[in-house]
């Protein structure tokens, strides 16, 4: 059996479309349907259950807090599938050219923990979500700016549902992945002038793309955690650290990476009808 945490989430929930027909339970921390689990990071006493009889757990990292409250999640995870005999932990985790990024720490110190586990362990070292980018496409179509802290940097990024397949395909043939680390490089990189042009091509009108200094984001209306790793993802943009490295991901792929201009152009257009 198989099992997907973060299921009502927009990764888990793309993975387990792709695992429809097979044996393969849902968990997320509200579980709908008979084929669903209680997974709650945060209250480790759902894990044992939770992970009784599970084969293989594809474990998406719950990364949306500061790095003790993710610690602490993870740690569980690991403790419990340990408890619980799963065989094997294929985890999500983060790009390596994504290393100075705040978020690695609690990527690191949790792929150093399934490392020292008793299970068998698969790393897919997610490359940043194309879905970034695009939401910031959308406010751009909006007011015919995009504003953001980027410089001339580009960073490179991957359509959630390449991710997804890789997922899948990777928790399905889990035996030949069995200590495997993938890097899931995107293959495009973008900077603020690539969105800026693509943008314009595909309104038919034109989107400038203006700089903004990094000190504006502190000024951004989310949770602080969330605010410096805003902050530490442009200061890596603007210092070139995110751009394009080759990777792992059109190997794992049956079909050539989604284009991200594409996604990132779909996302600013007006819904049809
Ligand atoms: N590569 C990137 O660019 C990038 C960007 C942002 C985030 N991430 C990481 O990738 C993960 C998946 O991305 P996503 O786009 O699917 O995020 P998402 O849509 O926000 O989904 C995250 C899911 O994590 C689960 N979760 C949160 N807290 C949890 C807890 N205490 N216990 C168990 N599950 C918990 C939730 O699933 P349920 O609601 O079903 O419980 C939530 O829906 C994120 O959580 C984050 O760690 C990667």
């Amino acid at each position: 059996m198989i099992l997907v945490t973060g299921a009502s989430g927009a990764l888990g929930g793309l993975v387990l479309d792709r695992l429809a027909g097979h044996d393969v339970v849902a968990g997320s921390r509200t579980p709908v349907g008979d084929t669903a689990r209680l997974v709650d990071f945060d209250r480790p006493e759902t894990l044992a259950t939770a992970f009784d009889g599970v084969d293989v757990l594809v474990f998406v990292s719950a990364g949306y807090a500061d790095d003790d409250v993710v610690l602490a999640r993870h740690g569980a995870v690991v403790d419990a599938a340990t408890g619980a005999g799963v065989r094997h932990v294929v985890y999500t985790s983060l790009v390596g050219s994504g290393d100075g990024l705040g978020i690695a720490l609690a990527h690191r110190w949790t792929e150093a923990r399934l490392a020292a586990a008793p299970f068998a362990v698969t790393v897919l070292r997610n490359g940043l979500y194309a879905e970034i980018p695009a939401s910031l496409a959308v406010a751009a179509a909006e007011s015919g700016v995009l504003e953001v802290p980027w410089g001339e940097g580009r960073l490179s990024v991957v359509a959630r549902e390449d991710l997804a397949d890789v997922t899948a395909k990777v928790a399905l043939s889990s035996a030949d992945h069995v200590g495997r680390c993938y890097e899931l490089e995107g293959v495009t990189a973008v900077g603020g002038q690539d969105v800026a042009d693509a943008l314009t091509g595909a309104l038919g009108r034109p989107i400038t793309y203006r700089p903004a200094p990094l000190g504006s984001l502190w000024q951004l209306p989310q949770p602080p955690f969330q605010v410096a790793h805003t902050v530490s993802l442009c200061s890596n943009v603007n210092a070139g650290r995110l751009d394009l490295r080759p990777g792992d991901l059109p190997a794992l792929l049956d079909a050539p990476p989604r284009s991200a201009l594409d996604l990132i152009t779909a996302a600013a257009r007006p819904p049809l009808g």
